[in-house]
């Protein structure tokens, strides 16, 4: 399973690309809002040179002239950007354009298994169906995530990658896992809360207080 965080903070990024744990970077323009970055290309060019695996930066247009010139000038930035789209009519077009010229696409703001058909359709590299944005409706998230690698999997010459979006807690990463998503983004928070757990902390702490006791030394 690889790896994404979900952020446009350079730092973040820097921080846990330390970790090498981190396969890719999703960004959106809501995100690059937040990052406060004054120039895209350049922070999607930065945080292409930090990461070497897929980093998604998104087109900004909603119609397909303007938008497969924005994709065109992202595929530029480097080899490993992923060039994001909506799952749109004009999105999709973009997307098949983009899939025979062998760039990249990360198709994003799926919310049916229908869609993530017409994606793959489309051959685009990673798919994103967006978990929390769905529970929050009051449907499930995650069975739209397995929906889709069911569906995937009876049709193997479909290549899309499920990447799991919108993910708000570990127990979706877990049941991501567990259903078999090719990838997850996850926000830099739900990345670290991974590593915790109080029986570790608490198991640490008895072995290091008996090892002072001991008097050793490793070092
Ligand atoms: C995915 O690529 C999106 O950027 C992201 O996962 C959306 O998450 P949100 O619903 O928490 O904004």
């Amino acid at each position: 399973m690889k790896f994404f965080i979900d952020t446009a903070d350079i730092k973040e990024i820097q921080e846990l690309a330390a970790s090498g744990l981190l396969d890719g970077v999703t960004t959106n323009p809501s995100l690059v809002a937040k990052s406060g970055a004054a120039n895209f290309i350049e922070l999607i060019t930065e945080i292409c040179k930090i990461i070497p695996g897929p980093v998604s930066a998104e087109v900004a247009a909603m119609d397909y002239e303007t938008m497969l010139k924005e994709a065109e000038r992202l595929a530029k930035i480097a080899s490993n950007v992923t060039v994001k789209l909506p799952l749109t009519y004009d999105g999709l077009r973009v997307c098949k354009i983009m899939s025979n010229q062998k760039i990249m696409t990360n198709v994003t703001l799926c919310f049916s298994a229908n869609q993530a058909l017409l994606a793959a359709k489309a051959g685009a590299t990673f798919v994103s169906p967006f978990i929390g944005r769905l529970d929050d409706t009051g449907a499930d998230g995650l069975q739209l995530i397995a929906d889709i690698v069911q569906i995937y999997r009876n049709y193997p010459e479909l290549d899309t990658q499920v990447l799991a979006a919108s993910i708000r807690h570990p127990v979706h990463m877990l049941e991501c896992a567990k259903i078999g998503a090719d990838v997850a983004t996850m926000p830099p928070s739900v990345l670290k809360q991974l590593f915790h757990h109080p029986l570790t902390d608490k198991g640490l702490a008895g072995f290091m207080a008996d090892w002072q006791k001991s008097g050793q030394t490793i070092l």
